[in-house]
């Protein structure tokens, strides 16, 4: 006899999932600030007044979310960022939406991977020295490295566009120096 692990190809999956999703670049949104939401509530809980903050810069060719939240050690990305599927938390929130079969998976973060070509995570617990930077393409694997700059404590997610997608906000005349920033404070 003999055993192993099946191996799924992350962008693949997330791509064959959302193929008929309407409006993908909502979902992912809605997901990656939902997150940044979930880790603002876990850091600040109990606390009276509204620190959180989520920060939002849309360029040509990625989008970055900031966020003040509870940040990730080094192993909480690899138990966190490295499985779809592990958690049911969306899944069990979102109900039906008839027309968005992907936000009821409980795929939430690898969601990006249908409008990204590369995603880039920087992490850091507020009450830790050590920052860490997560990255992949998708596929089967990642990488994780350990910054040798600070960043302020939370989570900053990075998605680098799809080479198509990057091609038709480039026809949209989106000025690749000036980009499109939305924040969120008081979270
Ligand atoms: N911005 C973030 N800050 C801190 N932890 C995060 C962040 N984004 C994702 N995570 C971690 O990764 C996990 C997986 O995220 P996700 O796939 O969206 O599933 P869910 O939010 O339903 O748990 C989260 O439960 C959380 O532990
Ligand atoms: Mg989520």
């Amino acid at each position: 006899m003999s055993q192993g692990n099946i191996g799924a190809d992350v962008k693949n999956l997330v791509r064959i999932l959302g193929a008929h999703s309407y409006g993908k670049a909502d979902v992912v949104v809605r997901e990656l600030l939902q997150n940044g939401r979930d880790a603002i509530h876990s850091r600040f809980r109990g606390e009276s007044g509204s620190r959180g903050r989520i920060d939002v810069t849309a360029l040509r060719s990625s989008i970055t979310f900031i966020d003040n939240g509870t940040g990730m050690k080094r192993g909480e990305l690899e138990e966190y960022l490295s499985k779809l599927g592990t958690t049911i938390k969306q899944a069990e929130n979102a109900g039906s939406t008839g027309n968005d079969p992907i936000g009821e998976f409980g795929i939430g973060f690898f969601s990006a991977f249908m409008i990204a070509d590369r995603i880039i995570v920087r992490t850091r617990k507020p009450d830790e020295g050590k920052a860490f930077e997560w990255n992949s393409v998708g596929s089967t694997s990642y990488e994780i490295t350990e910054l040798q700059d600070p960043i302020e404590p939370g989570t900053q997610v990075t998605i680098i566009f799809t080479a198509r997608l990057q091609q038709v906000r480039g026809r949209g005349g989106t000025a690749p120096d000036h980009p499109a920033v939305l924040r969120f404070h008081g979270l």
